[in-house]
């Protein structure tokens, strides 16, 4: 039998009320921030994210869902939001709208990666993206976006972690000393991080390959290579966390596995958490808007990995509401019931409510199907009721029963 591809998940009816939960709470926590949605499509031009995302990471180089359409175009079904958000700011002529442009999206992303606990091919994400202000207000109004959300859908323990990498021109001093400083040890590094050390050498701190290594715990830190401006920016926003009592943990080593940030990177990780941890996780992106032809744009923003989220809320046992629908069942008796139990259906969902007719079995069995699919209430029609124009109407948590008039249904029933 076919099953679903590996790394991706079915959402069965029973887990439908943690994604309305997450999807509701998280676009009320980016309205309050004045947010507005965006939806871009599932697949993008291959050169959109080879361009952003870097032609050296891990996404572009081993997880694309890369594929020439029939028409010859290459396209790529999006492994991230940002770089799509940037390009359709740019087509839509976004920048001549008043700056920053707030935007926020909830999409699936795609990445060919190595399934396990909250790992997979196909995964949600909820993400937001200021365009066109480089201010650190904006940094710290990100960041409270993140945790507000997570503070709102009632989750605890989540850390706030931060680093500061520095502008495109700060980069190449950061680079060179790194390099020297991981030199002595290239013979200790295997083949991933050589390449690192030649195309990326800040993506060796955080190699798991390296962790624990004692060479890297006084690796050089890119907080020391700011260059005035980001110095100035990264002093206003730790000012403003600090002022705010907003709890952080300042970690050199968090890089980020996407090319294009510059200053600000944070992510926000559960107290409890692995090594595929992180919840949220963004940074600014000062170049990216440039990079794809468009005039030089500050931006900044983050994604939130729902399946993540929604693991949290499980082991910390948030109490999330039911949104399935609990309809009546109208159970009958006999051919001439059945015929009227098909009317009475009809003119409830016309009215609003919810209502199927029972399967045709026994009127115990029917009452045994109105149990286990919760419904609140059965409505009984036999030849009896038929006669005399009511409906028996059945409160299945007091098991309680009365006759209530034909025309009167609708009132009986707990409103819609
Ligand atoms: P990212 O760190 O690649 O950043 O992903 C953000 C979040 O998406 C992660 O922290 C995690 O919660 C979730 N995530 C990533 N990969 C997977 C996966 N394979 N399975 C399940 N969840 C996953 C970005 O995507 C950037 N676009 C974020 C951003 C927005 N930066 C600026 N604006």
């Amino acid at each position: 039998m076919y099953q679903a591809p590996r790394g991706t998940a079915d959402i069965l009816p029973e887990d439908q009320r943690y994604w309305s939960y997450v999807a509701a709470v998280a676009a009320e926590a980016a309205h309050t921030s004045g947010y507005s949605r965006i939806d871009t499509p599932v697949f993008e031009d291959t050169g959109l994210f080879k361009r952003t995302v870097g032609e050296e990471t891990d996404i572009v180089q081993k997880e694309m869902y890369s594929f020439e359409d029939r028409g010859g175009q290459e396209v790529t079904l999006r492994p991230e939001g940002t770089a799509a958000v940037c390009r359709a700011y740019l087509e839509h002529g976004l920048h001549n709208q008043a700056q920053p442009v707030r935007l926020f999206y909830l999409s699936p992303m795609f990445r060919y990666d190595r399934p396990q606990a909250g790992r997979y091919r196909q995964f949600h994400q909820f993400g937001a993206e200021a365009i066109g202000d480089a201010g650190a207000a904006v940094d710290l109004e990100m960041i409270q976006l993140a945790m507000s959300m997570l503070d709102r859908l009632g989750l605890s323990g989540m850390t706030l972690v931060l680093n500061n990498i520095g502008d495109a021109a700060d980069r190449p001093a950061y680079v060179e000393a790194l390099r020297e400083h991981f030199r002595p040890h290239l013979a200790h590094l295997g083949p991933d991080d050589r390449r690192r050390f030649d195309t990326s050498p800040l993506r060796l701190l955080d190699s798991k390959e390296l962790a624990g290594e004692a060479f890297m715990d006084d690796a050089p830190r890119s907080t020391d290579y700011l260059g005035a401006e980001a110095s100035a920016h990264w002093e206003e926003l730790v000012g403003y966390l600090d002022a705010l009592g907003v709890p952080y943990r300042l970690d050199h080593k968090l890089v980020r596995g996407l090319d294009y940030y510059t200053r600000t990177v944070f992510e926000v990780h559960p107290d409890e958490g692995g090594a595929q941890s992180a919840v949220c996780a963004g940074g600014r992106y000062d170049g990216l808007i440039e990079q794809l032809g468009g005039a030089p744009t500050p931006g900044i923003g983050f994604a939130a990995g729902i399946e993540r989220i929604i693991a949290n809320l499980r082991q910390q046992e948030v109490g999330v509401p039911e949104v399935r629908p609990h309809p009546a069942v109208i159970a009958y008796r006999g051919a001439a019931a059945k015929a009227a139990a098909v009317a009475l259906a009809t003119e409830l969902r016309a009215g609003g409510h919810a209502a199927v007719v029972a399967p045709e079995r026994s009127l115990k069995a029917q009452m045994r199907y109105a149990s286990s699919i919760g419904a609140p209430t059965v409505l009984i029609l036999g030849e009896a009721e038929l006669a005399k124009g009511v409906v028996t109407v059945r409160d299945m948590a007091t098991a309680e029963q009365r006759e209530v008039r034909r025309a009167d249904v609708g009132t009986a029933l707990p409103r819609p």
